[in-house]
């Protein structure tokens, strides 16, 4: 393998969107990835994206496909109480909209633009080993079943999500974790039925519920269940019992129910690793922090991190390396903002295990405030469809 100037860990979403932005720059670089190709291209996840995100992807010039078939999304709606249903329109609060576009679409659209621009990507490569980090001369090493082979470079891009290897090469002394686990799990299937038009979030005595989309004959359901239950133990009668059961009537009579093509019970956590730089290695994406799905954010900070990190490595380049010396910084203030709100949205639309009376009445008064208070649901909208880069 040649030498390159920037070895990217991971072919996700971060991984995929640094290698193709570092290439319209003229940055050479590859990409390792452990899994297959078919691998990452399965993997069902997220699907609203931030007004820049779209933006982001627009610029790159990988808009295309997601202004076709993607669904401009104004207005989030929450329900609680049976009948209450809060919308709040972020187009008329802030002049932005989010976009419903599946995070699988995203990946298929990096890995055709990749095979477009001839990019070096090698999936499956093993036992990916980060060498020399702190020095000049930093290399990567893999084994890709034909022997071990390294990589020398520049940079190293740690985007190998949260079970990644990168971010444990941080020393112990210079890295801290930042960890919450919540106490229970959401339970998701994709259907391919005609989705609600809206996207719509339920606190139910029972427990959360949110309603979503990927196009017009798929929809994205999900439950709170606790992380004990089996995937066995939930029919999808059961399931769609409990979800009509979680929604208000008059949205629960507007779903159309029908066989689950997929189904998974995904824990919910919050983790923040710092710094977001040693040496010569840069972290992105899950790799450095995991919000709840909640708000929405794992895969729009992945993106905002890429975005921050193309630019100072661009700006590195071309003779001004403050970018770099920035990065860290950068990402880590837009990512505890994700965090903080990504918790404060649990909280609020979640039922805990522990909830005593008490809780229970401040989760109530905290939606009340927000449905009577223009300034909270500004608060909302805005860090909902994204705060601006810095
Ligand atoms: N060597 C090489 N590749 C690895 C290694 C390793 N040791 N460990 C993990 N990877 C690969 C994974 O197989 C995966 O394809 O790194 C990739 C990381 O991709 P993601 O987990 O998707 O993380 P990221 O690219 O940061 O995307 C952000 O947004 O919606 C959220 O969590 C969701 O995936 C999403 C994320
Ligand atoms: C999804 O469509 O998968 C989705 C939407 C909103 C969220 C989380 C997931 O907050």
């Amino acid at each position: 393998m040649t030498d390159t100037r920037v070895a990217i860990i991971g072919a996700g979403p971060a991984g995929m969107l640094l290698s193709h932005l570092l290439d319209r720059a003229g940055i050479d670089n590859v990409v390792l990835e452990q899994q297959s190709r078919s691998y990452v291209l399965g993997r069902i996840r997220a699907g609203v994206l931030e007004s820049g995100t779209v933006e982001t992807l627009r610029e790159a010039g990988l808009g295309n496909r997601m202004d076709a078939e993607g669904h401009v999304h104004d207005t989030i709606n929450i329900a609680w109480r049976g009948e209450d249903v809060l919308s709040v329109n972020t187009f008329e609060l802030l002049g932005k909209t989010m976009m419903a576009y599946g995070q699988t679409r995203i990946q298929e659209d990096l890995y055709t633009a990749a095979d477009e621009r001839g990019a070096r990507v090698v999936f499956q490569a093993q036992d990916v080993q980060l060498h020399d980090i702190a020095s000049d001369h930093p290399s990567v090493t893999f084994d890709t079943g034909a022997g071990s082979e390294r990589l020398s470079c520049e940079f190293i891009a740690g985007c190998d999500g949260f079970h990644g290897v990168s971010r444990t090469h941080i020393p112990d002394h210079v890295r801290t974790d930042y960890d919450k686990v919540y106490p229970f799990g959401w339970l998701g299937i994709l259907s391919e039925t005609p989705p609600l038009p809206i996207l719509l979030y339920a606190n139910h005595e029972r427990g959360f519920a949110l309603c979503s989309m990927r196009n017009p004959m798929l929809s994205r359901y999900y439950v709170q269940a606790p992380l004990t239950d089996r995937i066995e133990d939930w029919s999808d009668d059961r399931f769609w019992d409990e979800l009509l059961t979680r929604l208000p009537e008059s949205q629960s009579s507007r779903i159309v129910t029908g066989p689950s093509i997929e189904k998974s019970l995904a824990p919910l956590r919050s983790h923040v690793s710092e710094p977001m730089r040693w040496g010569n290695l840069f972290l992105a994406g899950d790799a450095a922090h995991i919000v709840p799905p909640t708000g929405a954010k794992g895969l729009n900070l992945a993106v905002a991190d890429v975005r921050y990190l193309s630019q100072a490595l661009i700006a590195h380049y071309a003779g001004d390396g403050t970018g770099l010396e920035d990065y860290s910084a950068t990402a880590l203030r837009r990512v505890w903002g994700a965090v903080r709100f990504s918790w404060w949205m649990t909280t609020l639309l979640h039922r805990f295990p522990d909830q005593t009376a008490f809780d229970q009445r401040a989760q109530e008064q905290e939606l009340s405030y927000v449905a009577s208070s223009a300034h909270a649901q500004a608060a909302l909208a805005e860090q909902y469809v994204g705060l601006p880069y810095s």
